[in-house]
């Protein structure tokens, strides 16, 4: 379960701020397999509101829907009714790291967003994020694929412009992601190959909403991003108060044009595509 934000609350306003960003990626990731798209099993690991596996669903054979919160999920079942009536996607309510599927029996594993949510730290050398890659490696048939949308430490800092108002919540945040090397090496570790990074620049995970510069005081607005539960309640309000006192001066579109510019060179999402080894 994530260890800092309450996704009931967050499920009924996620998808005002959030889309499949990316999603071309994992389909043609799952293309290169020997099994066409189309006969494919797809688990959706922390599927919250079903925005990923809802693009997914009409492509590959079936998809094993997974998340540990009931308000997400609902949503996601709200989406694919009719999908889930044809037996094109099951859900389930349930850990990643202790999936309800049998060994060996998916074609692949995609997990959008939902690693650094596990309550996990580099201290301890990432055991929570070891646990669930074995677990996936588990359930993946030899050869299997596992795409893995995350976001590398420099696009945490760089990739969006309103966290320069939170210096010490993105601090707090990127203590929570494993940054791509050591996220390499957790994957060899966990009998995957191949692993390589994509970074699809042109992705806004936010869509439009991330250009309403004035989109950090609504609170639907920060809901779309769990590094505002990072935000103390005894910080939040000094923050708040800034940013609108930028918007008073006419300062607040040029800051956000300014702290924006990185990311078109950077990206804020990074895709990484992992096989599991054929043989042990
Ligand atoms: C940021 S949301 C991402 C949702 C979706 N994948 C997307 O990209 O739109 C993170 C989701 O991961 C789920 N989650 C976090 N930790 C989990 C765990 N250990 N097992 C299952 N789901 C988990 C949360 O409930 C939440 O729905």
């Amino acid at each position: 379960m994530s260890t800092y934000e309450n996704y009931h609350q967050t499920s009924q306003v996620y998808d005002k701020t959030r889309s499949a960003g990316g999603v071309k990626i994992i389909r043609s990731a799952l293309a290169e397999s020997k099994l066409p798209l189309e006969k494919q099993i797809l688990v959706d690991a922390g599927c919250g509101t079903g925005l990923f596996a809802a693009a997914m669903v009409n492509h590959v054979q079936r998809v094993e829907a997974v998340d540990l919160n009931s308000g997400m999920l609902a949503k996601a079942q709200e989406k694919m009714l009719s999908e889930e009536k044809s037996g094109r996607i099951n859900f389930h309510q349930s850990t990643i790291d202790a999936l309800p599927l049998p060994d060996e029996s998916v074609d692949a594993v995609m997990t959008n967003q939902v690693l650094h949510h596990l309550p996990d730290d580099e201290s301890s050398g990432w055991p929570k994020h070891y646990k669930v890659f074995q677990e996936f490696s588990r359930v993946l048939k030899p050869g299997g694929s596992l795409i893995i949308n995350s976001c590398s430490h420099q696009q945490l800092e760089h990739g969006f412009w309103f966290y320069r108002f939170i210096p010490k919540a993105l601090r707090a945040v990127k203590e929570k992601h494993v940054d791509l090397d050591m996220l390499s090496e957790l994957l060899q570790r966990s009998g995957f190959t191949n692993t390589h990074h994509k970074v699809p620049l042109e992705v806004v995970m936010q869509g439009e909403a991330l250009f309403n510069a004035e989109g950090p005081l609504d609170p639907d607005w920060r809901s779309g991003d769990s590094i505002w539960s990072l935000v103390s309640d005894e910080d939040l309000p000094g923050v708040l108060q800034y940013i609108k006192t930028l918007g008073d001066s006419g300062k607040l579109e040029a800051f956000m044009q300014q702290h924006d510019k990185p990311r078109a060179s950077i990206g804020q999402i990074t895709f990484t595509i992992a096989r599991k080894q054929l043989s042990a």
